[in-house]
């Protein structure tokens, strides 16, 4: 029990850091600041077999690709409106592809009103 307890809370510790430390949308020097589904890191097998499919390359395999990108609405920064839709993402990517899929690489999950 104590086992199942403490790695409850290791899951909950580090699902609030990340979301403590994403950085500010107003920061992202990619723009435009896109909202994506399903969020991946891009050295996840399967997700690195789809890339390697398509030709895209990673940068940074170690953060995120995200699905279904589209640029956001609204404001980005302090006292913005921006927003992303529900089971979307806010993030910032380093590669925004031109695939039909809307796929995008070099992602970090930012805050979009910051
Ligand atoms: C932005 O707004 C347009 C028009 O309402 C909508 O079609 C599109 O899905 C929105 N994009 C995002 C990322 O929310």
């Amino acid at each position: 029990m104590y086992c199942i307890v403490v790695s409850a809370f290791a899951v909950l510790a580090v699902a609030s850091l990340t979301t403590a430390v994403a950085p500010p949308a107003s920061e992202c020097q990619t723009p435009p600041v896109e909202c994506c589904t399903t969020l991946a890191p891009a050295d996840t097998p399967v997700v690195a077999m789809v890339l390697k499919g398509l030709g895209i390359t990673p940068v940074h395999p170690d953060e995120l690709a995200g699905l279904t990108c589209n640029p956001i609405n609204g404001t980005i920064g302090p006292g913005g409106d921006a927003s992303c839709p529900t089971n979307f993402q806010p993030v910032c990517c380093g590669q925004i592809t031109s695939q039909p899929s809307g796929i995008d690489v070099d992602c970090v999950v930012v805050d979009p009103q910051a």
